[in-house]
């Protein structure tokens, strides 16, 4: 069965450039419910931590860099099949290519600069969640 939470951050380049109430907003009016969200700053230990999993990829240094370059927030969502609405909420990952409407295109810049983050499955949703937040945080 589809879990009911996922995991989001408002990357630096949008919380830079002023949308962190628009997607807040988009995140509500698409169903869901906020349950936990903080403000704050990755340094890049923490960035390349989350991001592990890409330690491979070309990217890698980028995306670490990119992460702990400003402030960004971080949350929790619930809603029923929370992790694959979340994506379609979201969009593709390069906003060239995510269909009109979603976040992404409405307020990505690029591939790397792509505004939001969403879980890819109930497992790291619950991962990246524990990664940010103690459970006394989360209010559902
Ligand atoms: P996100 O959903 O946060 O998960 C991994 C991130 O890596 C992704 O969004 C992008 O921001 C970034 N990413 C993926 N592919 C590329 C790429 N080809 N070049 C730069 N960054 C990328």
């Amino acid at each position: 069965m589809a879990g009911n939470r996922t995991f989001t951050m408002i990357k630096p380049d949008a919380t830079k450039n002023g949308h962190i109430g628009a997607i807040l907003n988009h995140i509500n009016k698409a169903g869901f419910k906020i349950v936990a969200m903080k403000y704050t700053r990755l340094s890049s230990e923490k960035a390349g931590e989350f991001y592990a999993v890409h330690k491979e990829r070309p990217f890698y240094g980028e995306l670490v860099e990119f992460m702990s370059s400003g402030p960004i927030v971080a949350a929790i969502l619930e809603k029923d099949n929370a992790v694959e609405d979340f994506r379609k909420t979201i969009g593709a990952t390069n906003p060239a290519e995510a269909e009109a409407g979603t976040i992404r295109a409405l307020y990505a810049t690029s591939i790397g600069e792509n505004a939001v983050h969403g879980s890819d499955s109930d497992e790291n949703a619950k991962i990246e969640s524990d990664f940010h937040f103690a459970g006394t945080e989360i209010f559902g």
